[in-house]
């Protein structure tokens, strides 16, 4: 990944701009005190695992979704799964629970799981955003730009090779572009090094059943390839 938004960009940006004002203030001893540090986006930080990264992130009130949420909803699953599933932001249960996917949309997302014989506990299952929308509407660009750093995060850490989105907000989210699901969905993009594959959001098909054949011939794909790369993995 790169660009403005890359954590590792981030890091040099900031590293060079302190350099440069001790340069300027005749200071060529390099120090970075504890303060500096405490300041430091949460991307470019070490975190010792997942849990110490939701303790430091979930107080967020970087956008305005924190307001009307209950609970943040910072993702589940496998640690060190090889595949994470990534929906488009917590509903209504989500947010009283603090859990992606455990609502109506969740119960059809365990189904496409098992379908493919995968338990829940196996993957890991993150949203774009952590915080519910109001009335479930869709995520402004400047709130899922603002909380893509935390998703970046979640996936260098947990270093999946593959990630499903499910439904075209999370995929041009992702994969930043405006293609129409129809478009991205039907075989793997290649993704910094990883394998993205796009699929109908689970919502869609309760509201859609004529879209479930896509979603299981997605979803076989899927596993197919996941069952070759562990096979020479
Ligand atoms: N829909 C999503 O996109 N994510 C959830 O966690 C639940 C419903």
């Amino acid at each position: 990944m790169s660009g403005p938004n890359d954590p590792v960009t981030a890091l040099f940006e900031m590293t060079r701009k302190a350099l440069q004002q001790k340069q300027e203030m005749g200071d060529t001893e390099i120090m970075i005190s504890r303060e500096s540090l405490e300041r430091m986006p949460e991307e470019v930080k070490d975190y010792k695992d997942l849990e110490e990264f939701e303790n430091d992130i979930n107080e967020c009130t970087k956008c305005p979704l924190h307001k009307g949420r209950t609970k943040f909803v910072f993702g589940a699953g496998n640690p060190h799964a090889d595949i994470i599933f990534v929906g488009e932001g917590p509903g209504r249960e989500e947010d009283l629970r603090g859990e992606p996917f455990v609502g109506r949309a969740g119960k059809l997302l365990d189904k496409i799981l098992a379908a493919i014989d995968f338990e829940r506990s196996e993957v890991y299952i993150a949203n774009i955003v952590k915080c519910r929308p109001p009335n479930n509407r869709d995520p402004e660009s400047s709130e899922m730009e603002t909380c893509m750093p935390y998703l970046l995060k979640q996936i260098e850490m947990i270093n999946p090779h593959f990630i499903c989105c499910l439904g075209r907000i999370a995929a041009q989210a992702l994969l930043d572009t405006r293609l129409p699901l129809g478009k991205l969905r039907g075989g793997f993009h290649d993704w910094n090094d990883r394998k993205v594959m796009v699929t109908y959001h689970p919502a869609a098909l309760l509201r859609f059943p004529q879209y479930k054949p896509h979603t299981w011939e997605d979803v076989q794909m899927l596993r197919k390839a996941y069952d070759e790369f562990k096979g020479s993995s």
